[in-house]
């Protein structure tokens, strides 16, 4: 079973990341992020704005992982996106996560003039600095703005995706761009898990609430990034390439859908 997804470039991404919002004690990161390692995640997704890349990075140093064997993204905040810090900011982080390379570097959300900006993410990828270059909350009409001026097109776009905000149209979009989508909140933080539904569902299967979502993004060929603090949940929100899901019950949980968001709309946030 491929654990890999093939991004536009050819580079492989492991499809079970870990997500790292809201873990802001530098300790809690650190053992997060090794617990997951040695659960088998290869990948791991937090943010300069998130606070904890000095945990992030600890926590790398920790498990005892070769750096080469760690997919590690990390996105650049809109405030220094806006003051054109983009360079200044993605050395802190370096600085902060204690490594010489970025595997994914996203800018956060769309903000300031990113049709402009772009060309500095494309700069850090021409020198080696970022493996990878992608977006965060981009809509189809952002993306139709920046595409035609891009010399690197971004390989992800990393937005809020789940079975009650399917985002079938922007998957359908991204797929016809070569734009992989990764799903920030795939559980709605939590809420999500205690869906009839899809507890119906994990039922069938003999899985979780949360492992039905993972996979139905995974057959889906969504990158996944659950984030859990808890040792248990993190090995379980890996467990997902021991079974498969019906044709006719990934429909039913695209049915479910409500274009419900958790977080903020990318054409109108205030941050
Ligand atoms: N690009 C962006 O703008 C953006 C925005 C939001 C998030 N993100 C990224 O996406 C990641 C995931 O999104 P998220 O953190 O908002 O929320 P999420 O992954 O939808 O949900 C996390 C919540 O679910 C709980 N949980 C996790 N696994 C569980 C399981 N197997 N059973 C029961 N509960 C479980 C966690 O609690 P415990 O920790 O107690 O297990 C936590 O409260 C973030 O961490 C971040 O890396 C990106």
């Amino acid at each position: 079973m491929k654990t890999d997804f093939t991004l536009s470039n050819g580079n492989l991404v492991p499809a079970i990341g870990l997500g790292t919002f809201r873990i802001e004690d530098q300790s809690v990161a650190a053992n997060t992020v090794r617990a997951a390692i040695e659960a088998g995640y290869r990948h791991i997704d937090t943010a300069a704005i998130y606070g904890n890349e000095e945990g992030v990075g600890r926590g790398l140093i920790d498990s005892g992982i070769n750096r080469k064997d760690i997919f590690l993204t990390t996105k650049i905040w809109n405030d220094e996106l806006r003051n054109g810090r983009i360079r200044e900011a993605f050395a802190e982080s370096l600085e902060r996560l204690k490594v010489d390379y970025i595997d994914l570097l996203l800018v956060h959300w769309p903000t300031g003039k990113y049709t402009e900006y772009w060309s500095v993410f494309e700069e850090l990828y021409d020198e080696g600095l970022v493996k990878n270059i992608g977006v965060s909350n981009f809509t189809m009409r952002m993306l139709d703005e920046l595409l035609p001026l891009c010399r690197v097109k971004p390989v992800i776009n990393q937005v809020e995706l789940h079975p009650l905000f399917t985002q079938k149209p922007l998957l359908k979009y991204c797929d016809s761009k070569e734009i992989s989508l990764t799903a920030w909140s795939g559980f709605m933080v939590g809420e999500l898990l205690k869906n009839t539904e899809l507890l119906k569902l994990a039922e069938k299967y003999g899985k979780t609430a949360a492992q039905i979502i993972l996979r139905w993004n995974y057959q889906n060929g969504v990158i996944n990034i659950p984030k859990s603090t808890n040792p248990e949940r993190i090995k379980e929100n890996f467990r997902i390439f021991d079974f498969k899901i019906e044709f006719d019950d990934l429909k039913h949980i695209d049915s479910l859908n409500q274009n419900l968001r958790k977080g903020p709309n990318p054409e109108n946030f205030d941050f």
